[in-house]
């Protein structure tokens, strides 16, 4: 996500859905003016004091004005969100012509499947089912009750292309690089467990 994001000093950037705001932390370490928001209020406490400015709301009504952010980020949060399209709706609205929206989300292949073991627990082969069925399944995270939504990524793709934004970047990490610099990551690549994307507000053309 840092890679996406690039340097965002300066920058009025948005986390939806933040937890505990590990990420709006990182951010504001890195100079950006951030705001997260989530719904669940003992996150938001143990977020407190910690950096950034905290709201609590939902990300399907944000409570922000239009074009507001230049940076919009939402990280591993579409997974618990319901109402998807909504959600993706209102990003883009808060977002700047020109801003960026980067998500990182559960991949579709990732939350469809479970691995395969050998006696000794070792991981053998993936399998996956009823990938293009929308479904969730009640999960546990961080000490509260999440709803954890399986799609397939034409879900999202879909949704985000018909609110006009443009895909700039599209990673499934760890990329190869990174596993060089860190080979035990390799382990890691053996399934799409991640989609890193970047997409951009297109400024408006004059007519
Ligand atoms: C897996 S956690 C990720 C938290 C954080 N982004 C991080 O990476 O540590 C998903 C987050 O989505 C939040 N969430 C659930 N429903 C939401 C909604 N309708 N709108 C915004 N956030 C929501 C949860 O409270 C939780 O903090």
């Amino acid at each position: 996500m840092l890679e996406a994001i690039g340097d965002p000093k300066g920058l009025r950037t948005l986390d939806v859905g933040c937890g505990e705001g590990r990420f709006v932390r990182r951010l504001a370490a890195r100079g950006a003016q951030v705001v997260g928001i989530d719904p669940v209020r003992s996150l938001l406490e143990a977020a407190h004091g910690r950096g950034g400015t905290l709201v609590r709301g939902v990300g399907e009504v944000l409570p922000f004005q239009s074009d507001a952010f230049e940076l919009v980020v939402c990280y591993l949060a579409l997974i618990d969100i319901a109402d998807y399209r909504s959600a993706l709706a209102e990003q883009a609205r808060v977002l700047k012509p020109g801003g960026r929206l980067v998500i990182a989300n559960l991949s579709g292949m990732a939350s469809s499947g479970t691995w395969q073991r050998d006696a000794a627990r070792r991981n053998r082969t993936f399998t996956m089912d009823r990938y293009l069925e929308e479904r969730w399944e009640q999960a546990r995270w961080a000490g509260i009750d999440v709803m954890n939504w399986h799609r397939p990524l034409s879900a999202y793709l879909e949704a985000l292309l018909a609110l006009g934004l443009v895909l700039r970047r599209f990673v499934e990490p760890p990329t190869p690089n990174q596993i060089a610099v860190d080979p035990t990551l390799a382990e890691d690549a053996r399934v799409p467990w991640f989609v890193v994307m970047e997409w951009v507000k297109p400024c408006p053309t004059a007519s």
